[in-house]
């Protein structure tokens, strides 16, 4: 094929109404996620979980590594709402030795919050500290500082978390190219994805699961318990 000929069809191509229907698609289908599709007789399906979770990395355009469905740790919590509250998360680095540093990579639906929690002292002496980096899609940040909640409408906190309540008010809006650091190692924190979900790198110097402590009392039983 002559080379005119080449750049020709590779024009066509990338221009055509096919690929640019591929990719608005891809953005128009970004909505939130149904209970139906992952309960089972009214028990959170982990396997369904996981079927939202890499459905949401498709449209959002993670990179999907052969290790990521296995590897992906999901829970509603317990909260029988995964639609309003919950998280997935993939853990690629935690470790104490030669340093300590954490890597994971966290996936939020559109519209699910993840819920106030805070790090007490856990291995190694060490309080977890810890800020995100958004991806793809968006999330406010909650945490300690002025309440500006006021400006945030669109957040709806479930009546499952707290009564529909946190005990911190300090929204940061975080968008892809920000970084987001806890506001002050120890206190309260939590996440609310925008209208297309949220994939957030997160990065932290140690995290200790039995250190960690949710603001709802339920919540926190259960992921302590878990
Ligand atoms: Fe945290």
């Amino acid at each position: 094929m002559k080379r005119r000929t080449l750049l020709k069809k590779t024009a066509l191509a990338a221009a055509s109404p096919l690929a640019l229907g591929m990719f608005h698609s891809r953005r128009a289908s970004a909505a939130a996620v149904r209970n139906k599709d992952v309960y089972t007789d009214g028990k959170f399906d982990v396997e369904k979980g996981k079927d939202a979770i890499m459905a949401l990395c498709e449209r959002l355009g993670y990179h999907i590594f052969p290790e990521l469905r296995d590897g992906l740790w999901v829970s509603d919590y317990g909260t029988g709402q995964f639609d309003k509250l919950g998280l997935a998360a993939y853990s690629f680095a935690n470790q104490s030795e030669g340093g300590a540093f954490m890597l994971m990579d966290l996936f939020l639906m559109p519209g699910q919050m993840l819920p106030e929690h805070w790090h007490l002292e856990g291995d190694h002496g060490i309080t977890k500290n810890e800020g995100w980096a958004i991806r793809w899609g968006k999330s406010y940040v909650g945490g300690v500082g002025e309440n500006n909640m006021a400006d945030f409408p669109q957040i709806k906190i479930p009546k499952c978390h707290c009564n529909g309540t946190t005990t911190t008010h300090h929204v940061v809006e975080a968008k892809p190219g920000s970084f987001t650091p806890l506001a002050k190692v120890g206190t309260r924190h939590w996440q609310f994805a925008g209208p297309e979900g949220a994939i957030l790198s997160e990065v932290a110097n140690l995290h200790t699961g039995s250190a960690v402590r949710h603001s709802d009392k339920a919540v926190n039983d259960q992921f302590l318990g878990g």
